[in-house]
């Protein structure tokens, strides 16, 4: 199954529970938006366009769950789902794109508003009879189309990536970015998918990425799967590798990438983007233009999210806790790393390079029929 998936027999959401993986393959069932966002607070689903795909159809669930008797009330019960969705986690903007996306084909554009016009409701209709079970059928067409689209993005993404790769190459990847990420496919692993589909030999080195190893839990995991070749390394061991010629190249995702080419990602890319560049071994964030922020101008404008110190104090060692009773943690979630260490943008309009102002600008704005 897909990582996000509405099953439109029982209209319900289903998400893998990506905490109990690789141990334990377990899909948990959703009826109430609320709990979809709870969801995404406790990493059920996590990766910026999985996050996305699911509060689009939680939006989905809001509208079914929505006691309005008129289609105004039901589009401020579905704002403020929104709202509350919105807060689940502040980092990765897809969260809100995909919530505003869907909001934006349900309301009124201010001209009409302006003269009192009936909005364009999906099918024609108007404000009138079937007017509300047409709205709730339109957030769940947009939330499924913002899922389709996810696949078909992933996949243009990994043809442009994978011509990065070369027969040989060894790769460092961070985090997970894989189809658990996202509705299917994968970013930064989807590019090295796709070349390891191309035929070509591909090493990967997986940073274990603490504190809740993405990495050697769900990366690795994947990679089996595929019968991609791979090492787990812990992550403070990638400048080792980097610096003694045993990398070609790092492909890590991104949860929002700035105007000018900042990339805000899972803690510890910025540490790996800098070991990379000293070392002068390419570094490629693999993004969807929907993670890119043009609204904000640098890195520094993107919220951090900082989790609870709970995740970085759950580690043990030989059966005891490892570290000393009554220490305190500090646990952010996402780092920045800048432009300046940044190769190229990988995106499925192509991959952008530097000046990143005016490039990521082009590929966001390219027009698809
Ligand atoms: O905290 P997570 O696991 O949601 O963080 C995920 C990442 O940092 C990914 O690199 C990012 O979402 C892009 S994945 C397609």
């Amino acid at each position: 199954m897909k990582t996000v998936e509405w099953n439109f027999t029982t209209h319900k959401l289903q998400m893998i529970d990506q905490r109990l993986l690789p141990g334990t393959f377990e899909v948990a069932v959703f009826d109430d938006y609320r709990a979809v966002g709870q969801a995404i607070t406790d990493m059920v689903v996590r990766g910026a366009p999985a996050i996305g795909a699911a509060a689009g159809f939680a939006l989905g669930l809001a509208a079914n769950q929505s006691a309005a008797t008129t289609p105004e009330g039901l589009l401020t019960d579905l704002k403020s789902a929104a709202d509350l969705l919105k807060k689940a986690r502040p980092t990765a903007v897809n969260l809100a794109w995909a919530l505003d996306r869907i909001l934006n084909t349900l309301t009124p554009s201010p001209s009409l508003k302006r003269r009192g016009e009936a909005p364009p409701l999906p099918g024609g209709e108007g404000w009138g009879e079937g007017s509300l079970q047409s709205l709730r059928a339109a957030v769940l067409t947009e939330a499924q189309r913002i899922a389709d689209e996810d696949v078909e993005i992933n996949q243009r993404m990994a043809h442009h990536g994978a011509e990065l790769i070369a027969d040989g190459d060894t790769v460092i990847h961070h985090c997970n970015t894989g189809a658990l990420a996202t509705v299917d496919w994968g970013t930064a692993l989807g590019v090295i998918r796709m070349a390891h589909k191309q035929g070509k030999n591909i090493h990967v080195l997986v940073d274990e990425t603490r504190p809740r190893l993405q990495g050697s839990r769900l990366t690795a995991w994947e990679l089996e799967q595929y019968g991609i070749s791979y090492d787990i390394i812990s992550d403070n061991a990638a400048g080792y590798f980097l610096s003694n010629g045993q990398v070609d190249k790092v492909f890590v995702g991104s949860d929002r990438t700035a105007a000018n080419g900042d990339v805000a990602n899972k803690i510890g890319t910025y540490m790996l983007a800098l070991a990379a560049y000293d070392n002068g071994v390419p570094f490629y964030p693999v993004v969807p233009t929907s993670t890119i922020d043009l609204s904000l101008a640098t890195g520094a404008e993107i919220p951090i999210e900082e989790r609870d110190q709970a995740e970085v104090l759950s580690l043990t060692f030989q059966g005891q806790a490892a570290f000393p009773e009554g220490a305190s943690a500090r646990n952010p979630a996402f780092d920045i790393t800048p432009h300046r260490l940044v190769t190229g943008i990988v995106t499925e309009n192509g991959v952008a390079y530097p000046p990143y102002l005016e490039n990521l600008r082009k590929v966001v704005n390219v027009k698809t029929s």
